[in-house]
């Protein structure tokens, strides 16, 4: 019986496993294997990105290798949810970020790899499931993010320190006085990074810098290209360049540890000129609890400063060029942020952050920008076999869901006369109508979504979404807000990186790739006015 069973019973598995192999996804073809693919994605995104849309408009999904990765990339609302669940992880991706993008030490990458435990409340099993709680660092890590970016009081002490750094920038411009030759992303660029660093890390690190903020831009291109892990000699520049801004960062860091009592009242203060906030304070001793080396935590702060910067600044200057190219929109939007403007002691005008996230055409704009400018491969890695639009893949796939696809959807995202490709400041609203303290019926804009989950993920989303969303929320707006309530301004001209004159508009800047919010390649000349 055995010897009759047993061949029929081979035969039937091998006949599976040809099937389950031959049962692949399509496979985005390259010119030359491992090269072509990952050249051309950091090379010309654009074009890229082409391709794969277009492919996925006739697969949910479909095989890439890019550089040393075999990755699946894939659409859908379904599909790309799927990715959010605990049966994939963001971990060896993190590794790469860590290890090659913030230059962190052997020693301390292997308390990374040494626990598998995960980042949630609940260990996973396995190895590292007894690990002690303050031992497991990707646990402790979120805590540490959860504690110092998410909760009300940080976010509420960035916004008031960030709203005075910003309004002694724009107070350097003579009140009532018209300033020409204002490049408004590289004003932003200059300008809100010194006054998020000062708001997040303090002072100290760009007094002992003079060149801090054109270090910091220099290394704003690298971590997304050091992420992908190719050999040094391809990326000789990009890591000669994060060692240099790692190096700022770990002397900033060295003398701010020296210097600070940790005893002492500051300790608790929401925001002191040593060590800055408690997004900062909270960094240092997570990385102290793991006896991190300060060249690990120079990287750790390096990292921290590209999450701030590098994604609200790109998209704090998209959202200025669409209100001043669109002048009934900018006055629309400057009216509607006078509802969340409200007079301090010291009767100066500021803005309510939480305010201003409920304003429905700001909103609106800011959702349409995000929706068009953040372009990046949310990267997961299978931790079982899944099976992903009636393909099964093995534990290990790495699954990448591409935000440009499903933002840019015209099924999900397409009105009459807006396709979903344009920019329209109103596709986000709905007039809606209501009575008032009178009883007359008004109508009044309310803010709503046409998307779902997976079609709309610019932060990501599971355990892994952006930690900094509500803190880049507040300062998008806030400075917004501010230089819109504030200034008088009028469009001159667009210009090239040169300062020469651009015969065309700005669009997205083809070097950037998996940047998450991609920065123009142009600039908008415009001439200002303070009022206040
Ligand atoms: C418009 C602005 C921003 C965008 C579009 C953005 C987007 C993202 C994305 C796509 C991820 C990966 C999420 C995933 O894999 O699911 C991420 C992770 C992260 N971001 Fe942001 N980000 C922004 C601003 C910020 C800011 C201001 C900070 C810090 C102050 C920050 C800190 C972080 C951190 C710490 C993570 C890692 C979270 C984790 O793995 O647990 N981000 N962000």
């Amino acid at each position: 019986m055995l010897l009759l069973v047993l061949p029929l019973a081979t035969t039937f598995l091998n006949k599976q496993n040809h099937e389950n192999r031959s049962h692949q996804p399509p496979r985005l073809g390259e010119t030359i294997p491992y090269v072509s693919n990952i050249w051309q994605y950091m090379t010309n995104n654009r074009l890229f990105m082409t391709r794969v849309r277009q492919i996925l408009k006739e697969t949910p999904i479909v095989q890439c290798q890019l550089g040393p990765m075999n990755t699946y990339l894939v659409t859908g609302s379904s599909n790309v949810s799927l990715g959010f669940r605990s049966s994939f992880t963001s971990e060896p991706w993190i590794l790469r970020i860590l290890e090659n993008a913030g230059g962190y030490t052997s020693t301390d990458m292997a308390h990374y790899y040494a626990d598998r435990s995960g980042a949630t409340s609940r260990p996973r099993r396995g190895p590292s499931e007894l690990l002690p709680p303050e031992k497991r660092i990707w646990h402790t890590s979120h805590r540490m993010h959860d504690d110092t970016l998410i909760h009300a009081r940080p976010i509420n002490a960035f916004a008031t320190s960030f709203q005075g750094f910003f309004a002694q920038e724009l107070e350097a411009f003579p009140a009532s006085e018209w300033v020409e030759n204002i490049e408004i992303f590289s004003f932003l660029k200059s300008n809100m990074t010194a006054a998020a660093t000062r708001a997040v890390v303090g002072p100290r690190i760009m007094d002992q810098n003079p060149d801090f903020i054109d270090a910091f831009w220099q290394y704003e291109k690298t971590p997304a290209t050091l992420a992908f892990g190719l050999p040094p000699w391809i990326n000789r520049r990009a890591v000669r360049i994060r060692d240099r801004f790692g190096a700022i960062c770990r002397e900033w860091y060295d003398l701010a540890d020296r210097d600070f009592d940790w005893e002492g009242p500051d300790r608790e203060a929401d925001w002191e000129p040593n060590f800055g906030s408690q997004v900062s304070k909270g960094l240092a001793l997570w990385a102290k609890s793991f006896a991190f080396s300060s060249q690990s935590i120079g990287g750790a702060f390096a990292l921290l400063l590209s999450g701030l910067h590098s994604n609200v600044i790109p998209i704090c200057g998209w959202v200025m060029f669409e209100l001043l190219q669109n002048p009934e929109l900018y006055l629309a939007v400057k009216e509607e942020i006078t509802e969340a403007e409200i007079t301090n002691q010291d009767s100066k005008v500021y803005f309510d952050h939480q305010k201003l996230t409920s304003l429905p055409l700001l909103q609106s704009v800011f959702t349409e920008v995000m929706r068009l400018h953040v372009s990046v491969l949310i990267t997961r890695t299978s931790m079982e076999n899944v099976t992903i639009a009636g393909y099964t893949l093995p534990k290990g796939s790495i699954v990448q869901a591409p935000t440009e696809v499903a933002h840019l959807d015209e099924s999900t995202w397409g009105k009459p006369g807006h396709p979903a490709s344009e920019f329209w400041g109103y596709r986000h609203v709905k007039e809606i109508e209501t009575a008032d303290e009178t009883g007359n019926v008004v109508k009044k804009l309310e803010f709503f979504m046409s998307g779902k989950t997976g079609t709309f993920f610019p932060y990501g989303g599971g355990i892994s979404i952006c930690a900094g969303r509500f803190i880049a929320n507040a300062e998008v707006l806030l400075a917004v807000s501010m230089l819109v309530s504030r200034f008088d301004i009028e469009f001159v001209e667009w210009v090239k990186p040169d300062g020469s004159f651009s015969e065309r508009a700005a669009i997205d800047d083809i070097r950037y790739a998996n940047a998450v919010a991609k920065p123009p390649d142009r600039d908008m000349k415009v001439r200002w006015r303070r009022l206040w």
